[in-house]
């Protein structure tokens, strides 16, 4: 009887260790990884959110290639560290931050305004800067503060810089997440603070929507656009959640999902892969063109969003006064 007993917990225990294995298995073997040679030198490039977890790691696969890298970062101190250490381990020194503040409009302009006018060219913008989690603070703009950090300042950055990279083909990279296929909008919130998980997912399901829109409206000219989750990925995107389950989830990730590293991949594939063009307003995970999420496949959404941003970061009358 007991020897059943302790039969049946050892089967029990290996079934389980045999899953687990077979799951971290399966997230290794399906992890997308950018095996593309191509050189990108000669190549200006903004990484938003540069200094940390994907966003870093993106810049050095950048500076390796060979091309200016631009950092856009908030934190003087950190973006500094970051630039060093992509310089010590590329020897690209064509490798600097800028500021750039994106809970401010004003900051995102200033930040715009100075690529436009010391810039020659801008060959990839990879809009990767995010966070979650930062409660319902109103920005000095009025806008709930997740919405604004990872939706509306990149609308505005991008739209600030379309006039430079529409000189040369070049591409713009979304960052989003899996979590936008349960993202709803609500149109009438669009800036006021909902709850905290759904706020952060409806930033994320912007983006998408918002690659879609611009692809249409950007057919003809030498832009092209991605969307793309990166996985579930080791990085400080956690920081906000209180320490236990920050500790927890840490630990299942580390045993079970990405670095950061294997989670830049699929970005970087969106920038620079070749022939990607055809596929522009596509979303991506792995390295691979994947299904719109259900959540993003109505057109005339894509199009309402573009309107109602244009109308809340000014984008109009930013125009009529240059
Ligand atoms: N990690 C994941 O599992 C996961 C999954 C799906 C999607 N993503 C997406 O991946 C992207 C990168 O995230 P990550 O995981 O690499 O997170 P991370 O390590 O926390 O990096 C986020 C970056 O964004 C910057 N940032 C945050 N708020 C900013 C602001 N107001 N102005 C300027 N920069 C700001 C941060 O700067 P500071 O260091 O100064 O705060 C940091 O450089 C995000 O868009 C995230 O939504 C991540
Ligand atoms: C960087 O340059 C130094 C000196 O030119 C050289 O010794 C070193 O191997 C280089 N490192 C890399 C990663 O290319
Ligand atoms: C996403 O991409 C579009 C261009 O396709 C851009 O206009 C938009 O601002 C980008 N950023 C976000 C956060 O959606
Ligand atoms: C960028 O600079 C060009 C000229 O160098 C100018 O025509 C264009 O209006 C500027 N765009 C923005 C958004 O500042
Ligand atoms: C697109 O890029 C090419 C090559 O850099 C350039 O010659 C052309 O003028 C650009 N097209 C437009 C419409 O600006």
């Amino acid at each position: 009887m007991i020897l059943d007993i302790m039969l049946g917990v050892v089967a029990a225990g290996s079934l389980t260790a045999l899953c687990l294995v077979s799951f971290k298995l399966y997230i290794k073997l399906t992890t997308g990884i950018c095996y593309s040679q191509v050189c990108l030198r000669g190549k200006t490039t903004i990484v938003t959110g540069a200094n940390t977890g994907i966003g870093y790691q993106t810049a050095i696969d950048f500076a390796k290639r060979g091309a200016k890298v631009i950092l856009a970062c908030r934190d003087e101190t950190k973006a500094r560290e970051a630039v060093s250490e992509i310089i010590k381990e590329t020897n690209n020194s064509n490798v600097v931050y800028k500021l750039v503040d994106l809970t401010s409009f004003t900051s995102v302009r200033k930040f715009a305004n100075d690529i436009n006018s010391s810039e020659e060219r801008l060959d990839i913008l990879v809009n990767n800067a995010g966070a979650g989690r930062l409660g319902n603070k109103l920005t000095e703009d009025g806008i709930a503060i997740v919405m604004q950090t990872n939706y509306f300042s990149h609308f505005l950055l991008t739209m600030l810089l379309v006039d430079l990279m529409k000189k040369h083909p070049s591409r713009i990279v979304n960052v989003s997440a899996v979590g936008a296929s349960a993202g709803k909008i609500d149109f009438k919130k669009l800036t006021s603070f909902t709850t905290e998980a759904n706020q952060y997912i409806v930033t994320k399901l912007c983006q998408i929507l918002f690659t879609i829109e611009f692809a249409r409206r950007y057919k003809n000219t030498n832009i092209t656009a991605y969307s793309l989750h990166p996985g579930v990925i080791k990085t400080e995107i956690f920081r906000n959640l209180s320490p236990i389950f920050r500790w927890f989830i840490l630990f299942l990730i580390d045993t079970f999902f990405k670095t950061a590293r294997e989670g830049a991949q699929t970005q970087i594939y969106c920038a620079i892969e070749n022939g990607l063009e055809k596929y522009s307003g596509e979303h991506f995970h792995d390295c691979k063109m994947v299904k719109r999420y259900k959540s993003a496949r109505d057109p005339s959404l894509a199009e309402k969003l573009w309107q109602e941003s244009e109308r809340i970061v000014k984008l109009r009358s930013v125009e009529d006064q240059i």
